[in-house]
């Protein structure tokens, strides 16, 4: 049995867990460190709980690091960390550099998952594509491995893009409600019709421009609104904010970064 522990069971934890168990794992694979919602859990859905950190580490042979970025390199070192063990990070912008040096001699391996997690539907990345990692990832949705760092870095914007994609659902339901629909309706609308979009290009194997070009018919419902966004430089707004991320994410100015 490999045993998977969470060290920081705070919100990404809770439904990476959630995914977990819904994808079949058993609960006694799994272990918890004892901040946060890791107690409750505990209790709730019949995992161990760890009473501290190094028992953690000694109990399980996947870490998961949860922690707030800021927190994660303290809150791995000098835990007795042994050859064949992979220490997983979720934390945005922290390097492998820094937490090979506080987890030595365990792998370190980063991930950005989504809280679609929770669903079976995270587009998870990964850096390096450690084969071992595989099977775990895959039970919480497509798992999109990145060559190197540098890449995964700029992967990870798309973190913030499903928080965006969820804003702008929001605006599309209560245009909706404004304009008389009934919430359940308009809620349920407003979400199929992203995950119809991005099911799309995801599944179909046309160019993006060929499918957007077949149902922008000109004259048509689409061109009419594509020009209203495009008059208030929404592409200009979109790009800037993809870099504010990167740049936070790095340190360094994004233009530093294009390929
Ligand atoms: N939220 C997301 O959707 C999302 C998505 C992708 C990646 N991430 C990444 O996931 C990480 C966690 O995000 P989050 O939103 O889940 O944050 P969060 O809700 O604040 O959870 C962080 C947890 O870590 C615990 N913690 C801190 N130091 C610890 C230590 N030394 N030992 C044990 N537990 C410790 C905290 O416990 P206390 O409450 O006791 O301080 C808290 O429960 C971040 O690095 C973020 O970049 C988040």
């Amino acid at each position: 049995m490999t045993r998977i522990g969470f060290l920081g069971v705070g919100h990404l934890a809770a439904e990476m867990i959630t995914g977990l168990l819904r994808s079949g794992l058993p609960a006694d694979e799994m272990i918890l460190s004892p901040r946060g919602h890791g107690p409750e859990l505990a209790e709730r859905l019949g995992i161990a709980l760890a009473s501290d950190n190094g028992a953690l580490v000694a109990a399980a042979d996947i870490v998961l690091l949860a922690t707030r970025p800021g927190d994660a390199v303290a809150a791995v070192t000098g835990l007795g960390w042994r050859p064949g063990q992979i220490l997983v990070s979720a934390c945005a912008g922290v390097p492998l550099a820094d937490l090979r040096a506080a987890a030595a001699p365990a792998e370190v391996v980063r991930i950005m998952p989504l809280t679609a997690a929770s669903i079976g539907a995270s587009p998870t990345t990964v850096h390096p594509d450690l084969p071992a990692l595989r099977p775990l990832l895959a039970r919480l949705g497509a798992v999109i491995p990145l060559a190197d760092e540098v890449g995964f870095e700029t992967a990870t914007v798309s973190a913030a893009i499903y928080g965006w994609a969820q804003v702008l659902i929001g605006l599309g339901r209560d245009w909706s409600l404004a304009h008389g629909l009934a919430p359940e309706t308009a809620r349920q609308l407003a979400a199929e019709t992203f995950v119809a979009a991005g099911r799309m290009i995801a599944e179909r194997p046309e160019a993006v421009e060929a499918l957007l070009t077949s149902l922008a018919t000109p004259g048509g419902i689409t061109e009419r609104g594509l020009k209203v966004l495009e008059a208030g430089d929404v592409e200009a707004s979109w790009i800037g904010a993809c870099d504010a991320v990167l740049e936070k994410l790095t340190g360094a100015p994004a233009s530093t970064r294009r390929a």
